[in-house]
């Protein structure tokens, strides 16, 4: 790429913590490096309505602990129709962009890769989802985070809970994966953790709670992800409360669980991500995710990464019930 090439980066789909902190290493990597930076504004939709801001190296300053993501997000239906991409393109192709950098999860990774394919755009993408399910890399940026939030915000329900004697059913997200439910389960101590990806058994369930009652326990916090609808817990729980002689409540922690200040794990993890980013387009890279491997920063195809998906550690299930007992 010539010394004025010019990137562009954007940030789609559900934000996450760690999201400003790589648009920071992507803007400072990309001016070390002689480029241009073009910040897209809004996601994909931004791409298609043209809206854009030069980035500078002061532009970034003072965002490297902030959560969500300055140049914001969305979940754009426009940039699944052909005529959505081909404006999008005609965009990128009036600021003369060389190289896309695109943050986010699945669904921004499977329009990246159609937009690449269609354009013959360079485009590297980033792994930045708090589900934790793209396959190819260990670990999604924003993950880490949340399942601290989680924790934390449990740790203070399991007070009352205890003090109550209550049962908690708690929902956490993760759309239709189980990664975000088994690490904050196995991280709260959690008596039971339901998760898309395994069968659930009411009934093992219930005698869970019936056997740690009659042995004492006091408070008893149920873990479940919320599968393809938020709410599901509040089903469960009133099912439950037909078997269990005890006070049920229902605690659903929603888009609590996306925002916050990124722990240090996902401020590193953007910043070696972006850095390596746009090392990737100046070598003329494309249609590969940015992941992370056995803690080392890695470069996986598209293709590789869109056509499994990240499996769930269902050991982890047995290691909840084990440790709670
Ligand atoms: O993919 C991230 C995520 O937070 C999921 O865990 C959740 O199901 C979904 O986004 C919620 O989406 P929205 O913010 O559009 O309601």
């Amino acid at each position: 790429m010539s010394r004025h090439s010019s990137l562009a980066v954007l940030t789609s789909g559900g934000d996450a913590p760690g999201m400003n902190a790589c648009v920071r290493a992507v803007v400072r990597a990309g001016i070390f490096h002689g480029c241009e930076v073009l910040g897209i504004q809004n996601g994909y939709d931004g791409l298609i309505q043209g809206q854009a801001i030069p980035l500078s190296l002061r532009s970034v300053a003072n965002i490297i602990q902030r959560g969500g993501t300055f140049l914001g997000s969305s979940r754009s239906k426009e940039f699944r129709t052909p005529a959505g991409r081909k404006k999008a393109w005609e965009f990128l192709q009036s600021q003369n962009v060389t190289g896309l950098i695109v943050l986010g999860g699945d669904g921004t990774l499977r329009g990246a890769q159609i937009f690449g394919k269609e354009f013959s755009m360079p485009i590297i993408g980033i792994p930045v989802t708090i589900d934790n399910d793209l396959f190819g890399t260990d670990v999604s940026i924003g993950f880490d985070t949340a399942v601290n939030t989680a924790v934390q915000c449990i740790d203070k329900i399991r007070d009352t809970a205890d003090s109550h004697g209550r049962v908690f059913v708690i929902e956490v997200m993760g759309r239709n994966t189980g990664h975000l439910a088994l690490e904050v389960a196995l991280g709260v101590g959690a008596e039971f953790v339901i998760i898309p990806e395994m069968p659930f058994k009411k009934e093992k369930l219930i005698s869970k709670i019936q056997r740690g009652i009659r042995r004492g326990k006091s408070g008893n916090i149920i873990i479940v992800a919320e599968r393809n609808r938020s709410g599901w817990a509040m089903d469960l729980s009133k099912q439950l409360q037909k078997f269990i002689p005890r006070d049920i409540r229902t605690l659903v922690l929603g888009h609590l669980q996306r925002g916050g200040s990124p722990t240090s794990t996902d401020r590193n993890m953007g910043s070696r991500f972006g850095a390596k980013a746009v090392k990737l387009i100046l070598q003329k890279k494309s249609d590969t995710l940015v992941g992370i491997h056995k803690g080392k920063v890695c470069a996986i195809p598209f293709s590789k990464v869109l056509s499994r998906r990240r499996p769930a550690e269902k050991e982890l299930l047995k290691l909840v019930d084990v440790l709670s007992n």
